[in-house]
């Protein structure tokens, strides 16, 4: 597979081949998502709560964010790797956001940044892209701004809230965005914003109509159990078999079958350490 660009997804909307993307937050998982020929590889803020075990994504900081994307970086060559904008990291100012935007590029390594919000982004998202960065909005239900959403609830139900999230979306493709990501929403906005923007749309409980869907590494395979949201279709649950593996280890552990033989090095004869004992 070629690296993945903008211009490549920007191709397969328009030939109607849907986009797959994932997370990851470090080198092993980065590998595999390569492996398997995902075109995306998103380093969410949601490793706040799925890797650092914080209770949000609002905690997660600039030096986290870089830290996770470098290996991601040298796991997967292939894939565009994104670069989530923690929370407080692009809402001071726009030459706030353009700083750090350069700081994840230069520093984690990504070739483009992903931020939360709709039309209050969009001036923001216009300086960042001015500055030579590709951006990816996020809309819809912004994990970030959960508070001022009154909690974890599907956006753009009725017309006016659905009116206002096209709205987010024209206003953010106008502002440069090469692609959105469209989360919790009604299935029938996310068709019609699908339709309305020429660049890609990636769903997250978006729909069956957007462009593309993305889902939480954790999520798919039951890594993180505290909430699993009505998007999520878990591919594996390996929780619960890691647990029985390790369960397994202590036990050998006890009954002294492991480690065996051909675990253990050799090179030296009992005789010989005689005077050592
Ligand atoms: O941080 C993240 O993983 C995300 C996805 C929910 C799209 O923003």
């Amino acid at each position: 597979m070629a690296k993945i660009t903008t211009q490549k997804l920007q191709e397969m909307k328009e030939q109607g081949i849907k986009i797959s993307m994932t997370t990851a937050y470090d080198y092993p998982t980065a590998y595999m998502v390569d492996k398997a020929g995902i075109e995306i590889i998103l380093v969410g803020d949601s490793l706040s709560m799925t890797v650092l075990g914080n209770d949000s994504t609002v905690p997660c900081t600039m030096e986290d964010m870089i830290h996770h994307i470098k290996p991601v970086v040298k796991g997967a060559p292939n894939p565009m790797i994104v670069g989530d904008m923690p929370f407080g990291s692009y809402n001071v100012s726009k030459e706030q956001a353009i700083a750090n935007a350069n700081r994840l590029m230069k520093e984690g390594g990504c070739d483009i940044i992903k931020l939360e919000g709709g039309k209050e982004m969009a001036d923001t998202v216009k300086g960042i892209v001015d500055a030579g960065i590709p951006v990816m909005g996020h809309i819809g239900l912004t994990p970030q701004t959960v508070s001022k959403l009154g909690g974890f609830k599907v956006q753009g139900k009725g017309e006016e809230a659905a009116k206002a999230v096209l709205e987010d979306a024209l206003l953010l493709q106008e502002a440069g965005a090469s692609s959105l990501i469209l989360e919790a929403i009604p299935e029938q906005l996310g068709k019609l914003i699908t339709s309305k923007v020429s660049i890609p749309t990636i769903g997250i409980g978006g729909g069956r109509y957007c462009d593309g869907q993305v889902l939480v590494f954790h999520d798919m395979f039951g890594l993180f159990e505290k909430f699993i949201p009505k998007f999520v279709k878990q591919y594996l649950n390996l929780a619960p078999e890691i647990i029985k593996g390790l369960e397994a280890f202590k036990e050998d552990i006890r009954t002294e079958k492991f480690p065996e033989e051909k675990h253990v090095f050799g090179g030296i004869k009992e005789e010989e350490l005689k005077r050592l004992y």
